[in-house]
């Protein structure tokens, strides 16, 4: 009888979707609670690269349930694309679930998003993945959203979408609601036999003693309660989030992992105190692949934020964490972390919640000797080079609680699994 909640410990893209899917081995249920189709998750099997926005990272093994839960905002069409792929490539997709409570987004929830995104000034923008996200987010706190049960009932589909003045707020026409109105009937009568009472069904699974994962999206820094607000995502990527997000309650859980890059990593706007605007970091992004999964948009990177990594432990009650991208760090000549900031010639070891603040802080590093050896084919911990064990202690140092999984390279097998 096992819940565990995997959760970003950084800006998002830390490598959630190859984890999600080692996890997935030993789990029979693994349920995404948060976010939409702005998040995307890769898996590399045998070679084959997927890439999956909506569906949980679990779908790949055919005996685990993967369920969207009540928490998680709907795009019919990206879902129903996945499912289509994965289909052709021999996947049944029988074992997908998708909660009749989440909310669903609708094209304008993304238009929305866009015309909020470019009325904003410099300095002010959001850099959104234009999904539609807080829009679709907006509505459901509204009390005004469509949820995915609503699909399967013309009126009250109907009465929804037309309840609101979207002829009004955005340049479209009657008619243009009335073919998202007719699509989305459409899509919900695809999407049907994958519809669940997810809240019920989770603690059915959970009577029944079967292993949960819960699979966040994004990352902690862009919880709309704990990140850097405003330059945040609509949703709590945090482990709140995962309860809210599933129906699960919170003495359920008994293990919270953490995913963490080796380094650091931000898509779009708002404070990044450790960020390498010079070669150091073009070199993170290139030898990393710091383009987005979404958006493809480059990637900011930097040096290991320690100050973040405790905040995150703190806030999520981290038990464990996953190091990812470690192979990413060989050949770099020295390796730093973050470990306080100074903000007006003080030193402090915490972070200040305020964006603002946060953007003036100057970061105060320890610096690491660096390692030459190529670490992909490396599979025990102990044949890791010293200097790379020295980084991974001072990580473990810092949040307090073990790095259990390190990741050195993006296919299952590139993974060295310690304390178990
Ligand atoms: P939104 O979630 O599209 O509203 O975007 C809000 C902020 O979160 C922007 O800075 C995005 O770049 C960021 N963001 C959203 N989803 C992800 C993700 O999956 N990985 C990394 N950043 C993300």
């Amino acid at each position: 009888m096992t819940v565990k909640v995997l959760i970003g410990a950084q800006w998002g893209d830390e490598g959630k979707g190859k984890i999600t899917d080692l996890l997935s081995n030993e789990a029979d249920v693994v349920v995404r609670y948060q976010g939409g189709n702005n998040a995307g998750h890769t898996i590399v099997v045998e070679g084959e690269v997927f890439k999956l926005h909506m569906i949980p990272s679990g779908i790949l093994y055919e005996n685990v349930e993967c369920v969207i839960g009540n928490g998680v905002v709907v795009s019919p069409a990206v879902l129903i694309g996945e499912i289509d792929k994965l289909k052709t490539k021999g996947y049944s997709v029988n074992n997908l679930k998708i909660s009749n409570t989440a909310h669903v987004i609708l094209p304008f929830h993304e238009m929305m998003d866009k015309q909020q995104e470019s009325s904003r000034s410099e300095g002010t923008k959001i850099g959104t993945t234009s999904r539609g996200i807080g829009p679709a987010y907006t509505d459901k706190v509204s009390r005004r959203g469509v949820r995915v049960k609503d699909l399967l009932v013309k009126e009250t589909l109907e009465t929804l979408i037309n309840g609101r003045n979207w002829t009004e707020i955005l340049d479209v026409t009657q008619a243009d609601v009335d073919k998202v109105i007719a699509d989305y009937y459409a899509y919900g009568q695809i999407i049907k036999p994958y519809i669940i009472d997810s809240v019920n069904y989770l603690h059915e699974q959970y009577a029944q003693k079967k292993r949960i994962l819960l699979e966040g999206a994004q990352g902690t820094m862009l919880d709309v309660d704990f990140g850097t607000y405003p330059f945040v995502t609509s949703s709590n990527p945090t482990a709140g989030g995962a309860c809210t997000g599933s129906g699960l309650g919170p003495t359920m859980i008994r293990e919270v992992i953490g995913v963490a890059k080796a380094y650091i990593t931000r898509v779009g706007e708002g404070p990044f105190p450790t960020e390498l605007t010079n070669e150091t970091g073009e070199m993170l992004r290139t030898k990393g692949g710091e383009f987005g999964t979404t958006t493809g948009r480059p990637r900011r990177c930097g040096w290991l934020d320690g100050v973040i990594l405790k905040y995150s432990v703190n806030v999520n009650s981290l038990t464990s964490l996953a190091i990812t991208k470690l192979d990413i760090l060989s050949g770099f000549k020295e390796i730093k972390i973050c470990t306080a900031y100074e903000i007006n010639g003080k030193k402090i070891d915490y972070l200040p919640t305020d964006a603002k603040e946060l953007s003036l802080v100057k970061p105060i590093y320890q610096t690491f000797a660096g390692w030459e050896e190529d670490l992909t084919g490396i599979r025990e911990y102990s044949a890791l080079p010293a200097n790379c064990k020295k980084y991974i202690k001072e990580i473990e140092n810092i949040a307090g609680i073990p790095a259990n999984i390190i990741s050195i390279g993006n296919s299952r097998d590139k993974t060295i699994y310690r304390y178990v």
